[in-house]
């Protein structure tokens, strides 16, 4: 962003106060250190909308909807950015920033919106080439997967018959070869001269993010050779990011706004989500075959609280499937878990079985953790005393990471039932193994992931609340606890920037640089509710320690694997030492 037009930005955002222009739409009454009305994005009866005056943003808690004075315009008015910024301007009578300002501001915008053009398009393109070639091998295959008409429009899924007639067509709607080529749908040759479609000859699943704009694309290889990936996947672009997009979650967005939704069922491929999707699970999305990421999941927690993982019945879906409990568990969800071992994926379950077969299947979901208590039986033989004795271990050791005594109460249960010991020796064992966690880290650091994860991200989150809402006398340099690849380092690196230099900037800002809306951490940080400040000053010193003493275990636990793989004595002395030193500092945290 040009720095004049930040400038100008910041300027209108100081002159016009998120309270007045809302109050020129809304009926707002003062609640709390909030105003509040009916929100204009949805429908209700009684009051969600909240107005804050000290953050200068708005945020509804019916339907989610939050965002500065711009964003304010962009929904009322439905106009784009720029479009919103002439408004106020004019709603305010202030000057315009001048075209030369905008431009930088406008490029890149202009690049995104571009290629959401190209990639609508090329989505019409693939689309209607089933009308066009509907005896192509690749239409066939969408007959003989049993994917019916109204699947094939909800989904806008398409095909692509050969190489060529994508990059002549979208050159015929008027776009430059350079269009084609950052939007990814076009390669180009190895000798430079030929532009090819991507994902020629494929089936085509567009990927939708989560306003049901087409972001990218999975193309399905109808032809079995060893060459072919059976998927190919739109690469890293600007608007595409792997690692938070989810197959479908467009549509369980607006079940939600709905209000109809309650659970999502998480499944694997493209076609189990349609096949789901088709036989009217409609709150079901996909993983599209890779691991979850926390930015999946926490994407997820923003719908629902409970989920259902559903993945493939191989052992390849049986790791994942671990993966993925670990994963959702860490937001806090309730993780349900259905194997399928009659076929070997949802799709082929519905296909051979119908729906009524896999609803019961669903019904009959399992608890993660007895999913997995039971899965760790099956490495032992209980009747034989010292296996036993090991799986109990492993179990308890297990139940432990959970800190609720109610859910480790129940767990212990399910334990007891497998094994057949009494409960009290099993709840003392359990009790013991509870308080060696509890003890401060000895010669052993305890890693304690589950838990401990979830509390070191509020932490992270009070401390960025902390710095972003001035509630520190002076900027200390936290960049230590922020040099994650996630979202609260990006907002940590442009805040701190901004406050190393001295430069004031508002909070409302921060809606122009991250998408806080689609993002519920960014969302906790930037809604942080305070308690007084003498309350708030001791947990904060607390959050900062935890998360110190979080990064010195991290780095202890690197250490430690340099020091068991280090070829030389000398250097494993070393290496010692440094442990040593580690554990030192982590003890002195108290
Ligand atoms: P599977 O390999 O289980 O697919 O991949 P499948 O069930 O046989 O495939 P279909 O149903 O016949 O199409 C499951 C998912 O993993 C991803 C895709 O999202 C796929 O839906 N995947 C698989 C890829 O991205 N690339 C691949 O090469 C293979
Ligand atoms: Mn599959």
């Amino acid at each position: 962003m040009s720095s004049s037009n930040s400038a100008f930005l910041d300027e209108l955002r100081s002159k016009i106060d998120i309270v007045n222009l809302a109050s020129r739409y809304l009926t707002l009454t003062k609640r709390g250190g909030n105003y509040w009305a009916c929100c204009p994005f949805h429908t209700e009866k009684t009051p969600s909308f909240a107005v804050r005056e000290n953050g200068q943003f708005f945020k509804c808690f019916g339907c989610g909807e939050s965002g500065n004075i711009f964003n304010f315009v962009m929904k009322m008015e439905n106009l784009d950015f720029w479009s919103s910024v002439e408004f106020l301007c004019k709603m305010y009578n202030i000057q315009p920033p001048t075209q030369q300002e905008n431009e930088q501001l406008a490029a890149q915008k202009k690049e995104r919106e571009l290629m959401y053009n190209v990639l609508k398009h090329t989505t019409e393109f693939y689309h209607n080439n089933l009308i066009n070639y509907p005896n192509s091998p690749q239409a066939q295959y969408l007959k003989q997967r049993k994917i019916n008409a109204e699947m094939i429009d909800k989904f806008k899924i398409g095909v692509s018959v050969n190489f060529d007639d994508l990059p002549l067509y979208l050159k015929k709607q008027g776009f430059s070869t350079q269009d084609m080529l950052t939007s990814g749908v076009v390669g180009l040759s190895d000798d430079g001269q030929r532009l090819y479609d991507f994902y020629g000859k494929r089936v085509i699943f567009p990927i939708f993010n989560g306003f049901g704009d087409v972001v990218g694309y999975s193309g399905r290889s109808v032809e079995v050779s060893p060459d072919h990936t059976k998927y190919k996947n739109t690469n890293q672009t600007a608007i595409f990011n792997k690692s938070e997009i989810l197959f479908g979650y467009n549509f369980v967005r607006d079940l939600k706004k709905e209000k109809l939704l309650d659970t999502i069922i998480i499944v694997e491929g493209h076609i189990d989500v349609i096949s789901c999707h088709q036989v009217g699970l409609t709150n079901t999305i996909g993983c599209m075959g890779t691991a979850l990421t926390q930015q999946h999941a926490r994407k997820i927690k923003q719908l629902v609280d409970n989920v259902i993982v559903c993945l493939d019945g191989d052992s390849a879906g049986e790791n994942a499937t671990y993966k993925a409990i670990e994963t959702l568990k860490s937001v806090d969800l309730n993780v349900k878990v259905v194997r399928l071992n009659k076929a070997k994926d949802p799709d082929e379950y519905i296909n051979k079985f119908g729906k009524d077969a896999f609803v019961e299947e669903l019904s009959n979901a399992i608890d993660c953790v007895d999913f997995i208590l039971t899965d760790k039986a099956k490495k032992y033989d209980l009747d034989v005393n010292s296996q036993k004795t090991r799986y109990v271990e492993e179990a308890l050791n297990y139940i432990a990471k959970f800190s609720s005594p109610t859910e480790q109460e129940i767990y212990l249960k399910m334990v007891q039932q497998m094994v057949k010991i009494p409960l009290d020796s099993l709840r003392r064992q359990l009790m013991q193994i509870n308080s060696n966690h509890s003890k401060p880290a000895n010669e052993e650091v305890e890693t304690n992931e589950i838990v401990s994860n979830k509390n070191i991200l509020d932490s992270k989150i009070m401390l960025l609340a902390a710095i972003i809402y001035k509630k520190l006398k002076n900027f200390e340099d936290f960049s230590g606890f922020f040099n994650a690849d996630d979202e609260l380092s990006s907002l940590y690196k442009f805040v701190a920037e901004k406050l190393k230099e001295n430069q004031n900037f508002a909070v409302s800002s921060l809606f122009d640089q991250f998408d806080i809306k689609n993002n519920s951490t960014l969302d906790k940080v930037i809604n942080y509710v305070f308690p007084s400040d003498e309350i708030f000053n001791v947990q904060l010193q607390d959050a900062i320690k935890q998360i110190n003493k979080y990064q010195l275990k991290q780095e202890w636990e690197q250490v430690k694997q340099q020091m068991i793989s280090a070829p030389t004595q000398q250097q494993q002395y070393e290496y010692l030492t440094k442990l040593q030193e580690l554990t030192k500092r982590i003890n002195e945290i108290k």
